[in-house]
């Protein structure tokens, strides 16, 4: 690597030696169709499945994660760079890191490719793939940026680019590389029946089916309730190619509801994901800003995140409130939008003990069975530690409160302060944390943890299993989708 983008990295901070990258290197079977199948996996998310989310996922039992999706030619241009220290990947661009990654991560990482040619769908798959397990084809961004150089959901209605892109891929990558889809509806049963043959005859080992179609906004409820048909159809073909839903899936437990619906092998978070990384636990966190936020900006410092990415995701963040003043948590979302660096959150989330956390995860990573699935067992931490770093961040917090509204010369300065600090949980309270089955949650947040997380950015309704497709929106209206 040049000496000039190594400047443009702030140095990783210093850990105990560099036994930790050294040892990272887990040894696993290619991926089947089965590695795809009766799991609760993260979806590919530009900007929101980074690094730490996408390891935050692993650790609370993402089966498998997608990176966000890196358009071909963009890759192509990237140099490869290690950290010694941590052992973190990253592909860098002019400026900063495009993408990164760890090899703990590389036996559960799917990297997602935008593409319409099916050469350069090849050589971006080249460059990344002693990085990951598999290359999956984005066939479904309806954003104007994806679609208008043929990419995304522009593929749907192109089948034939489509599929000579997937067979490129499988017929150039080697064998140990698994190649699948991600696709949206079309507007007709027929049609999406008709394209999914023909990209189950390529030879991907999976086929993931947003339940939306293209002109559908994420609001709009999910059309789960077509993917049965699909299902049926796939295994009716005689492939082996797993199934995975996507659209409206909000917890490890809705995901359970809606593979009995649909039949389908799997289910993909995405929203729910995005606004709690710990939603794939049959007990996901809740009050976020005191149990996940501080340790997630830990882990994002101790990886060299760029603080530019850490602070997008932490603000995305919402999950459950049970115990806690509405004031304590919106301290820590005041002080991440204020926040222009690591150093601005010293006060609510040091001592600085990523190196602590990235050791957790890679634990809960290296304690799944070969069959990639999420150990289930009893691994609390003991409660006088739960309770430690809790309501250590919750009194951070706490003070922060006060400051802040004291700054602001509120006569509710004491106010807020005394009922931030008394919305930490009492010891009394801890007699009754449970550890849960089939969770790594080790804290406070298991205090009546509800099953599904709030889902504060769509209405929290179950997935439509109508069955029918929905008016087609005018083109205006598209500009606002989502992927
Ligand atoms: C912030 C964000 C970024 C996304 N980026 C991608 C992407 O890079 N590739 C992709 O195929 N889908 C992308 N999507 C779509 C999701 O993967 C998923 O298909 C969609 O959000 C429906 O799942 P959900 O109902 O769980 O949100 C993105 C969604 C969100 C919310």
């Amino acid at each position: 690597m040049t000496p000039g983008k190594l400047a443009r990295r702030a140095p990783s901070p210093a850990a105990s030696d560099t036994r930790a990258a050294k040892r990272r290197k887990l040894e696993y079977p290619p991926l089947t169709p089965d590695d795809y199948r009766n799991g609760v996996m993260l979806a590919p998310m530009v900007r929101s499945g980074a690094l730490p989310t996408r390891l935050f996922a692993l650790k609370h039992g993402a089966k498998l994660v997608w990176g966000p999706e890196m358009v071909d030619k963009a890759i192509l241009h990237a140099e490869r760079v290690v950290d010694p220290t941590t052992g973190v990947v990253s592909y860098m661009g002019v400026s900063k890191a495009m993408w990164t990654t760890h090899p703990i991560e590389k036996p559960f990482l799917i990297y997602q490719i935008g593409s319409a040619d099916p050469d350069l769908a090849v050589q971006a798959a080249k460059k990344v793939m002693n990085d990951v397990s598999g290359i999956d084809l984005n066939c479904g961004c309806p954003k104007p940026f994806s679609t208008h150089a043929g990419m995304g959901a522009a593929l749907l209605t192109n089948p034939d680019l489509l599929c000579s892109i997937l067979t490129a891929l499988r017929e150039n990558l080697p064998p140990e590389i698994s190649v699948s889809a991600k696709i949206r509806l079309l507007p007709t049963q027929e049609d999406t029946l008709k394209l999914v043959e023909r990209i189950v005859n390529t030879g991907v080992n999976c086929l993931t089916v947003h339940c939306r179609t293209r002109n559908m906004r994420p609001r709009e409820r999910a059309l789960v309730g077509r993917l049965e048909e699909i299902v049926k159809f796939v295994k009716g073909l005689g492939k082996d190619v797993a199934v995975i839903e996507n659209g409206d899936c909000v917890s490890y437990e809705d995901s359970k509801r809606i593979r009995k619906l649909t039949g389908a092998d799997s289910c993909m978070i995405a929203t729910a994901a995005e606004a709690n990384p710990t939603v794939f636990s049959a007990q996901p966190y809740i009050d976020l800003e005191t149990t996940f936020v501080p340790s997630y900006v830990r882990l994002c410092k101790y990886l060299n995140n760029h603080w530019s990415g850490t602070k997008f995701c932490s603000s995305q963040f919402r999950g459950e409130h049970v115990s806690g003043n509405k004031s304590t948590q919106t301290a820590m979302k005041n002080a991440i939008a204020q926040a222009k660096s690591y150093d601005d959150l010293e006060k609510l989330v040091s001592p600085w003990t990523g190196e602590r956390e990235f050791e957790e995860i890679v634990s809960a990573i290296e304690a799944r069975d070969r069959d990639r699935q999420p150990k289930i067992e009893d691994d609390a931490p003991a409660l006088s530690e739960a309770t430690s770093s809790c309501t250590a961040a919750a009194a951070a917090v706490a003070a922060e409160t006060a400051k802040a509204t004291e700054r602001e010369n509120s006569p509710a300065a004491s106010e807020g302060a005394e009922s931030a600090t008394l919305s930490t949980v009492s010891s009394q309270d801890l007699s009754t944390v449970k550890t849960p089955v089939q969770s790594h949650s080790p804290d406070l947040s298991l205090l009546r943890a509800p099953l599904v997380p709030a889902n504060e950015l769509r209405i929290p309704v179950p997935a439509a299993v109508s069955g029918e497709d929905v008016p087609t929106p005018t083109p205006s209206q598209q500009s606002a989708e989502v992927a």
